[in-house]
């Protein structure tokens, strides 16, 4: 969210202003108490929020309780508001976009930079594309200052704030590799009255396989109640389950089995509701956690188990299945393919239950779509 954002860009020295995160009007008051003349910003993760009327003016304490009452609760991109921040108003002079991202299918950094920023940058980017400059950044050279100023240069940045600029994308830099982010986004950056540059807005997206041994710290940009429950409660669990908004909920085993089998249920004219991976290995007690995991989402009129046993083995998986159903009782169709290690003994398990067999991945995605949607 902006606010942590904000954390992360004064940490590593990019001019910008904290603020106070409040979740009532009451606290929205008190904080424009200290502010006077402020801005009200909702904090959700999505973009757009000004245009959504989640960004207002307050010129006193009241109106900043006003809007904060306005602002919180209010729906953006499907989000709900539950916070708000509240920093002192600096009107921009100019507005600047800048960012900073991983660009996977090049293998490289890219930066995009543009002097034409504010909440209008997408409308830019398509009207007038060459005033969005983009430009590639070697990971091994990295940004130095030499590089900073040929994409300040290239980006246009004004003389009056040129210096200003250069010493800005080199912090912002720091922040993009230090803290191991897929994504450093400023718009706008804004050139202030007194010709000051300062980041009032930011958005930065961790690479999460970094988290665990190399930051340890940024557990705490953790928001539980802003994570999707089911997901958390996978979480929690360890489970590999990433929540989809079809209704065929999916358990398999290898991430690209799974996402063939998601494959196969879209081309099978279903829409799949998650991403499940149970893992090489995977003992019963955790194909039950998973069964039980995807029940929990209403959306789910059918289930698809695709298993292929190598290390995983089927009767493992077919007991898991069984235990799973003995206590949660899904009411809706079952669809499993299971080949592999095993997989005579699985299958004979199943033999008499509800699980409906399926010889082929396609034949079962076939299968279950027509089951789920019947
Ligand atoms: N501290 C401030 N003082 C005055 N105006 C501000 C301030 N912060 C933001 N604004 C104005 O509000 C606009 C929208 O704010 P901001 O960019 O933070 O939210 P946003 O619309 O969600 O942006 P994005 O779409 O990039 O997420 C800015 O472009 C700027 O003009
Ligand atoms: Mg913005």
């Amino acid at each position: 969210m902006e606010y942590q954002a904000k954390e992360l860009f004064a940490k590593h020295g990019v001019t910008t202003t904290l603020g106070t995160v409040v979740t009532t009007p009451e606290e929205a008051r008190a904080a424009a108490e200290e502010y006077g003349f402020c801005v009200v910003k909702a904090q959700v993760k999505a973009g757009g929020r000004g245009k959504a009327g989640g960004v207002k003016l307050a010129r006193t304490p009241d109106e900043a309780f006003e809007h904060a009452s306005n602002i919180l609760g209010m729906e953006i991109k499907g989000l709900t508001v539950n916070r708000v921040l509240i920093t002192p108003a600096t009107p921009p002079v100019e507005e600047y976009y800048f960012s900073f991202l991983l660009d996977r299918s090049n293998r490289q950094y890219l930066c995009i930079a543009s002097v034409e920023g504010g909440v209008e940058i997408e409308e830019v980017a398509k009207t007038n594309p060459d005033a969005v400059k983009q430009i590639p950044i070697n990971p091994g050279s990295g940004v130095d200052t030499d590089k900073a100023r040929e994409i300040a240069t290239e980006a246009k940045f004004p003389e009056a704030v040129f210096e200003q600029a250069v010493t800005m994308i080199e912090a912002l830099y720091k922040v993009f590799t230090d803290e191991d982010a897929t994504l450093v986004e400023v718009n706008p950056l804004a050139r202030l009255a007194g010709d000051k540059l300062e980041a009032l807005d930011g958005k930065v997206s961790l690479d999460d396989n970094a988290s665990e041994v190399r930051h340890p710290d940024h557990e705490q940009f953790e928001i539980k109640d802003e994570t999707d429950p089911l997901e958390a409660k996978a979480k929690e669990k360890g489970l590999n389950y990433v929540k989809l908004d079809g209704e065929v909920g999916i358990i398999g085993n290898g991430a690209g089995l799974v996402m063939c089998s998601l494959d196969e249920v879209n081309a099978a004219g279903g829409k799949p509701a998650n991403f499940l991976d149970v893992g090489g290995g995977a003992q019963a007690e955790r194909v039950h956690q998973c069964v039980e995991l995807i029940l929990m989402d209403p959306n789910v009129k059918g289930l698809l188990i695709n298993i292929f046993g190598g290390i995983t083995r089927a009767d493992e998986v077919a007991k898991g299945l069984l235990t799973a159903f003995e206590t949660v009782d899904p009411n809706l169709p079952v669809v499993a393919r299971i080949e592999g290690t095993a997989a005579e003994e699985g299958k004979a398990m199943l033999e008499g239950s509800r699980i409906v067999p399926a010889g082929s991945m396609r034949e079962a995605a076939a299968k279950i779509v027509e089951l789920a949607y019947a």
